[in-house]
Protein backbone atom coordinates (compact mmCIF):
# COMPACT_ATOMS: atom_id res chain seq x y z
CA UNK A 1 0.00 0.00 0.00
CA UNK A 2 1.57 3.20 -0.93
CA UNK A 3 1.73 6.26 1.43
CA UNK A 4 -0.58 9.57 1.00
CA UNK A 5 1.91 11.66 2.42
CA UNK A 6 4.60 11.45 -0.10
CA UNK A 7 1.81 12.89 -2.62
CA UNK A 8 1.63 15.98 -0.09
CA UNK A 9 5.18 16.26 0.31
CA UNK A 10 5.95 15.98 -3.08
CA UNK A 11 3.54 19.51 -4.11
CA UNK A 12 6.20 22.03 -3.60
CA UNK A 13 7.50 20.32 -6.33
CA UNK A 14 4.80 19.29 -8.65
CA UNK A 15 4.15 23.12 -8.64
CA UNK A 16 7.60 24.51 -9.01
CA UNK A 17 7.74 22.14 -12.09
CA UNK A 18 4.83 23.48 -13.28
CA UNK A 19 5.43 27.24 -12.54
CA UNK A 20 8.32 26.14 -15.06
CA UNK A 21 6.73 25.29 -17.63
CA UNK A 22 4.04 27.92 -18.09
CA UNK A 23 6.70 31.13 -17.09
CA UNK A 24 5.95 34.04 -19.44
CA UNK A 25 2.39 32.57 -20.22
CA UNK A 26 -0.16 35.03 -19.41
CA UNK A 27 -3.44 34.42 -18.65
CA UNK A 28 -3.38 31.03 -17.40
CA UNK A 29 -6.54 28.69 -16.69
CA UNK A 30 -6.33 25.89 -13.85
CA UNK A 31 -9.26 23.44 -15.05
CA UNK A 32 -10.35 21.76 -12.08
CA UNK A 33 -8.40 23.90 -9.72
CA UNK A 34 -10.13 22.68 -6.65
CA UNK A 35 -8.79 24.14 -3.56
CA UNK A 36 -6.41 26.33 -5.80
CA UNK A 37 -3.27 25.73 -3.90
CA UNK A 38 -1.62 25.62 -7.04
CA UNK A 39 -3.50 28.33 -8.33
CA UNK A 40 -2.51 30.73 -5.81
CA UNK A 41 1.07 29.44 -5.82
CA UNK A 42 0.97 30.41 -9.71
CA UNK A 43 -0.61 33.63 -8.93
CA UNK A 44 2.23 34.84 -5.91
CA UNK A 45 5.12 33.08 -8.22
CA UNK A 46 4.36 34.69 -11.55
CA UNK A 47 3.40 38.07 -12.59
CA UNK A 48 0.66 36.47 -15.03
CA UNK A 49 -3.17 36.61 -14.84
CA UNK A 50 -4.78 33.57 -13.47
CA UNK A 51 -8.41 31.71 -13.47
CA UNK A 52 -8.86 28.88 -11.39
CA UNK A 53 -12.06 26.38 -12.48
CA UNK A 54 -13.83 24.25 -10.94
CA UNK A 55 -17.08 22.60 -10.91
CA UNK A 56 -17.32 22.51 -7.04
CA UNK A 57 -18.72 25.83 -4.84
CA UNK A 58 -16.94 24.37 -2.11
CA UNK A 59 -13.56 23.73 -3.43
CA UNK A 60 -13.59 27.57 -5.06
CA UNK A 61 -14.70 28.79 -1.68
CA UNK A 62 -11.77 27.43 0.42
CA UNK A 63 -9.85 29.18 -2.84
CA UNK A 64 -11.09 32.17 -2.97
CA UNK A 65 -10.99 32.23 1.16
CA UNK A 66 -7.02 31.04 0.90
CA UNK A 67 -6.19 34.01 -2.21
CA UNK A 68 -7.56 36.15 0.66
CA UNK A 69 -5.37 34.51 3.49
CA UNK A 70 -2.25 35.04 0.65
CA UNK A 71 -3.26 38.55 0.09
CA UNK A 72 -3.58 37.66 -3.46
CA UNK A 73 -7.05 37.41 -4.17
CA UNK A 74 -6.44 40.46 -6.59
CA UNK A 75 -4.41 38.50 -8.35
CA UNK A 76 -6.73 35.27 -9.38
CA UNK A 77 -9.83 35.07 -10.33
CA UNK A 78 -12.06 31.73 -9.72
CA UNK A 79 -14.75 31.07 -11.52
CA UNK A 80 -17.78 28.14 -11.21
CA UNK A 81 -18.17 26.03 -14.59
CA UNK A 82 -17.40 22.45 -15.62
CA UNK A 83 -14.55 21.81 -17.75
CA UNK A 84 -16.32 19.93 -20.86
CA UNK A 85 -18.59 23.85 -21.39
CA UNK A 86 -15.98 26.90 -20.67
CA UNK A 87 -17.66 29.79 -20.45
CA UNK A 88 -14.32 31.37 -21.87
CA UNK A 89 -14.13 33.29 -25.20
CA UNK A 90 -11.89 30.94 -28.44
CA UNK A 91 -8.19 31.99 -27.72
CA UNK A 92 -8.31 33.14 -24.58
CA UNK A 93 -4.93 31.59 -22.99
CA UNK A 94 -1.57 31.54 -23.20
CA UNK A 95 -1.15 27.78 -21.60
CA UNK A 96 -4.03 25.62 -19.65
CA UNK A 97 -2.71 23.66 -16.20
CA UNK A 98 -5.00 20.38 -15.42
CA UNK A 99 -3.27 19.03 -11.99
CA UNK A 100 -4.91 15.83 -10.93
CA UNK A 101 -8.19 16.49 -12.34
CA UNK A 102 -8.06 14.92 -16.00
CA UNK A 103 -8.57 11.81 -14.48
CA UNK A 104 -11.92 12.87 -12.39
CA UNK A 105 -13.56 15.09 -15.52
CA UNK A 106 -16.68 13.15 -16.73
CA UNK A 107 -15.84 13.19 -20.54
CA UNK A 108 -12.17 14.37 -20.73
CA UNK A 109 -12.47 14.27 -24.35
CA UNK A 110 -14.66 17.24 -24.67
CA UNK A 111 -13.24 18.83 -22.03
CA UNK A 112 -9.57 18.67 -24.11
CA UNK A 113 -11.73 19.92 -27.02
CA UNK A 114 -12.45 23.28 -24.87
CA UNK A 115 -9.42 23.45 -23.97
CA UNK A 116 -7.98 23.46 -27.76
CA UNK A 117 -10.67 26.09 -28.14
CA UNK A 118 -9.81 28.98 -25.34
CA UNK A 119 -5.70 28.15 -25.69
CA UNK A 120 -4.54 30.94 -28.13
CA UNK A 121 -2.36 30.30 -31.09
CA UNK A 122 0.58 28.13 -29.87
CA UNK A 123 -0.86 27.72 -26.55
CA UNK A 124 0.35 25.58 -24.27
CA UNK A 125 -1.35 22.76 -22.55
CA UNK A 126 0.03 20.98 -18.95
CA UNK A 127 -1.88 18.05 -17.64
CA UNK A 128 -0.04 16.32 -14.64
CA UNK A 129 -1.94 13.37 -13.17
CA UNK A 130 -1.83 10.10 -11.47
CA UNK A 131 -1.49 7.03 -13.86
CA UNK A 132 -3.32 3.65 -14.29
CA UNK A 133 -1.38 0.88 -12.20
CA UNK A 134 0.58 3.06 -9.95
CA UNK A 135 0.79 3.91 -6.09
CA UNK A 136 -1.69 6.07 -5.89
CA UNK A 137 -4.57 3.62 -7.60
CA UNK A 138 -4.18 1.27 -5.04
CA UNK A 139 -3.68 4.33 -2.35
CA UNK A 140 -7.26 5.82 -4.15
CA UNK A 141 -8.83 3.09 -6.34
CA UNK A 142 -9.43 5.87 -8.35
CA UNK A 143 -10.02 5.53 -12.30
CA UNK A 144 -6.53 6.64 -13.77
CA UNK A 145 -4.86 7.21 -17.36
CA UNK A 146 -1.91 5.29 -18.63
CA UNK A 147 0.66 8.34 -19.98
CA UNK A 148 -0.32 7.31 -23.63
CA UNK A 149 -3.65 7.14 -23.31
CA UNK A 150 -3.39 10.72 -22.22
CA UNK A 151 -1.06 11.53 -25.21
CA UNK A 152 -4.08 9.98 -27.62
CA UNK A 153 -6.38 12.15 -26.46
CA UNK A 154 -4.22 15.03 -26.59
CA UNK A 155 -3.12 14.00 -30.12
CA UNK A 156 -6.71 13.10 -30.95
CA UNK A 157 -8.41 16.97 -30.08
CA UNK A 158 -5.03 18.22 -31.92
CA UNK A 159 -2.13 19.04 -29.70
CA UNK A 160 1.41 18.39 -31.11
CA UNK A 161 4.94 18.79 -30.03
CA UNK A 162 4.17 16.76 -26.69
CA UNK A 163 7.40 16.31 -23.92
CA UNK A 164 5.89 13.84 -21.36
CA UNK A 165 8.33 13.12 -17.90
CA UNK A 166 7.63 11.67 -14.42
CA UNK A 167 7.60 13.66 -11.33
CA UNK A 168 7.59 10.91 -9.07
CA UNK A 169 6.85 7.08 -10.36
CA UNK A 170 3.36 7.46 -10.62
CA UNK A 171 2.93 11.47 -11.63
CA UNK A 172 3.48 12.20 -15.43
CA UNK A 173 3.60 15.79 -16.26
CA UNK A 174 2.81 16.08 -19.85
CA UNK A 175 3.52 19.46 -21.88
CA UNK A 176 1.96 20.26 -25.04
CA UNK A 177 1.66 23.06 -27.64
CA UNK A 178 -1.43 23.74 -29.88
CA UNK A 179 -0.53 23.04 -33.39
CA UNK A 180 -3.14 23.73 -36.08
CA UNK A 181 -2.10 21.40 -38.82
CA UNK A 182 -5.89 20.25 -40.10
CA UNK A 183 -7.14 24.13 -40.46
CA UNK A 184 -3.12 24.67 -42.62
CA UNK A 185 -4.21 20.94 -44.33
CA UNK A 186 -8.26 23.02 -45.16
CA UNK A 187 -6.40 26.54 -46.70
CA UNK A 188 -4.03 24.47 -48.68
CA UNK A 189 -6.79 22.74 -50.28
CA UNK A 190 -8.94 26.05 -50.33
CA UNK A 191 -6.29 27.69 -51.83
CA UNK A 192 -5.28 24.77 -54.58
CA UNK A 193 -9.04 24.41 -55.52
CA UNK A 194 -9.76 28.11 -56.12
CA UNK A 195 -6.47 28.55 -58.18
CA UNK A 196 -7.67 25.93 -59.98
CA UNK A 197 -11.46 27.74 -61.27
CA UNK A 198 -9.38 30.75 -62.29
CA UNK A 199 -10.24 31.52 -65.65
CA UNK A 200 -7.37 31.72 -67.90
CA UNK A 201 -7.28 35.50 -68.62
CA UNK A 202 -8.50 37.32 -65.81
CA UNK A 203 -8.91 37.04 -62.15
CA UNK A 204 -12.64 38.11 -61.09
CA UNK A 205 -12.08 40.61 -58.09
CA UNK A 206 -13.97 38.19 -55.89
CA UNK A 207 -11.57 35.62 -56.57
CA UNK A 208 -8.18 37.23 -56.27
CA UNK A 209 -9.94 38.69 -52.34
CA UNK A 210 -10.83 35.01 -51.92
CA UNK A 211 -7.38 33.98 -52.89
CA UNK A 212 -5.27 36.81 -50.90
CA UNK A 213 -7.22 36.51 -47.73
CA UNK A 214 -6.60 32.61 -47.81
CA UNK A 215 -3.10 33.20 -48.29
CA UNK A 216 -3.02 35.75 -46.01
CA UNK A 217 -4.13 33.28 -43.30
CA UNK A 218 -2.09 30.36 -44.38
CA UNK A 219 1.15 32.84 -44.00
CA UNK A 220 0.09 34.16 -40.57
CA UNK A 221 -0.64 30.15 -39.38
CA UNK A 222 2.78 28.82 -40.67
CA UNK A 223 4.62 31.65 -39.17
CA UNK A 224 3.36 30.98 -35.81
CA UNK A 225 3.48 27.46 -35.93
CA UNK A 226 6.81 27.06 -36.09
CA UNK A 227 8.76 25.39 -33.13
CA UNK A 228 10.38 27.22 -30.61
C1 LIG B 1 -8.35 15.79 -7.25
S1 LIG B 1 -8.97 17.40 -7.39
C2 LIG B 1 -7.55 18.32 -7.89
C3 LIG B 1 -7.65 19.75 -7.49
C4 LIG B 1 -6.45 20.63 -7.76
N1 LIG B 1 -6.15 20.73 -9.16
C5 LIG B 1 -5.24 20.19 -6.97
O1 LIG B 1 -4.22 19.85 -7.57
O2 LIG B 1 -5.33 20.15 -5.74
C6 LIG B 1 -9.98 17.35 -8.85
C7 LIG B 1 -10.86 18.56 -9.01
O3 LIG B 1 -11.52 18.48 -10.28
C8 LIG B 1 -12.81 19.03 -10.13
N2 LIG B 1 -13.65 18.58 -11.25
C9 LIG B 1 -14.15 17.35 -11.49
N3 LIG B 1 -14.87 17.34 -12.62
C10 LIG B 1 -14.83 18.59 -13.12
C11 LIG B 1 -15.40 19.21 -14.27
N4 LIG B 1 -16.14 18.52 -15.14
N5 LIG B 1 -15.18 20.53 -14.46
C12 LIG B 1 -14.42 21.24 -13.59
N6 LIG B 1 -13.85 20.71 -12.48
C13 LIG B 1 -14.07 19.39 -12.25
C14 LIG B 1 -13.28 18.55 -8.77
O4 LIG B 1 -14.34 19.32 -8.24
C15 LIG B 1 -11.97 18.69 -7.96
O5 LIG B 1 -11.89 19.93 -7.32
Amino acid sequence: MGDETVYHDLEPEVHQKIAGVVSGATPILDMGCGEGRLTNFLAAKLNSEIYGIDISSFNLTKAQEAAEAQGISHLVQYVKGDASKLHFLDKSFAAVVILYSLHEIENPKKALKEVWRVLKVKGKLIVADFIKGGKAEELWGERYYTPREIETMLHEVGFGEMATGFIYDDIVLVSSRKVSTERINELERRITELKIRIPPHSIPPHMLEELDNLEEELQRLEEVEEPN
